[in-house]
């Protein structure tokens, strides 16, 4: 889960980190009311959970309350690459010398942490890294020692921080360390983080990717959970307890096992470019159990979704049989009754198939085709999408 800006800073303001935090506002008029609370210069920030804010017109200056309220007022409702700007962070101006760029994330490939940093910012971080790699430091974290003091002048003295800062910034990397591995993120940015005209440093923006595998341990998160920019029928997963994504396709996927519907997405993008280019609309794990409840449900969510003119059910009998899932989507389809108005294309394979196969026979439901083998039932499923009703 990502934050947004200001409550990524809120986290990094409870570690002590020092930053640039003021109030968020939803209308014109809170941002008039903040801007004058806080005095002086102000900048007015989107708050959208994307990238290029800036360059996008989402961050400017206001040298009055009045102004700040303009600009509150240009930028909320704005949309930033798809993000609609639903509130804005009103901050206090600073007066910015330099800005430099630091970061923690997990390196999967190096099974490492990896700290980075740059003496050079001003500059969109990716372009930095393609174009003068040398000036963005890479510094891996070994997860069981962590960043200590030393640890952290050991990575400020590698991005090159002239002598007189290097204290400041690893102060900063040392207390970002610990918002790093005590909110259990996978990412923690700062970019930029800025010296002042006092010579302190500050972090004027803030990036943090939080694990959701770790929120059992974090009730704290749940106020973090952004229900407005939430897709509606990831939310109903959620709320159910089903591992749904919602993709662009219009063959929706229901199997049984991570593994599984991965490669159902696969062999059904394959098999889709025979039919005009369909593609798989979700991800949709139902798990072990596949009890007629849960299939309902699966079925429920999957049948929902607008673009959806196909649903593909794979599934592969293991501890729960087939004749188990097959009683589950001939008891889900009754459950959903007139809701159930597309067709299905069901695969079933593994513990007990052959009753599986002959209890979905039998019941003869007119929207449901029972294909042998999964290349052929996932070229059937996408036949269906692309002839289906639009
Ligand atoms: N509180 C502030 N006072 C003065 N200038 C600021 C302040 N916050 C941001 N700025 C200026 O605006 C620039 C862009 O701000 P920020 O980094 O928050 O957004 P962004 O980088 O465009 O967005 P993103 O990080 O999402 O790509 C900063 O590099 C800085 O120069
Ligand atoms: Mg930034």
């Amino acid at each position: 889960m990502d934050l947004f800006e200001y409550q990524a800073k809120q986290l990094f303001a409870k570690h002590g980190v020092p930053v640039s935090l003021g109030e968020v506002a939803t209308s014109p008029e809170e941002a008039l009311a903040i801007a004058e609370r806080i005095g002086g210069v102000t900048v007015v920030k989107a708050q959208v959970k994307t990238g290029g804010r800036g360059k996008a017109g989402g961050v400017k200056v206001a040298k009055s309350p009045d102004e700040a309220r303009a600009h509150a007022e240009q930028i909320l409702g704005m949309d930033i690459k798809g993000h609609r700007v639903h509130r804005v962070l009103v901050d206090p101006g600073a007066d910015i010398k330099d800005e430099y760029y630091v970061s923690y994330l997990l390196d999967r490939t190096n099974r490492r942490f990896l700290a980075m940093a740059s003496y050079e910012g001003g500059m969109e971080i990716e372009q930095l890294a393609a174009e003068r790699p040398d000036a963005l430091a890479r510094v891996p974290v070994d997860p069981l020692t962590g960043v200590d003091e030393q640890a952290a002048r050991g990575i400020a003295n590698a991005a090159r921080f002239p002598d007189e800062l290097v204290g400041p910034v690893a102060d900063v990397l040392t207390k970002l360390w610990a918002v790093f591995t005590e909110a259990d993120a996978t990412l923690v940015e700062v970019n930029p983080l800025a010296r002042v005209g006092d010579g302190s440093v500050v972090a004027l923006d803030g990036k943090v990717t939080l694990d959701d595998n770790a929120n059992f341990r974090h009730p704290e998160n749940a106020e973090f959970v952004d229900v407005a920019s939430t897709d509606p029928l990831e939310q109903k997963a959620k709320e159910k307890h089903l591992n749904y994504v919602k993709l662009d396709g219009e063959v929706g996927i229901i199997g049984n096992g991570a593994g599984l519907v991965m490669s159902t997405l696969d062999v059904v993008a394959y098999a889709g470019e025979k039919h005009g280019g369909v593609k798989p609309a979700n991800f949709l794990d139902i798990g072990g159990g596949a009890s007629a409840e849960v299939m309902a449900n699966g079925l429920d969510i999957v049948l929902n979704d607008p673009s959806v003119r196909s649903v593909f059910v794979n599934v592969f009998g293991g501890i729960t049989a087939c004749d188990a899932v097959a009683n589950g989507i001939v008891g889900a389809l009754q459950m959903l009754g007139d809701e159930a108005s597309k067709p299905l294309v069901v695969r079933l394979d593994g513990n007990n198939v052959v009753e599986g196969r002959r209890i979905l026979t039998n019941a003869a439901h007119p929207l449901v085709t029972l294909v042998d083998t999964m290349d052929e039932a996932a070229d059937r499923a996408a036949e269906l999408a692309a002839s289906g009703p639009k």
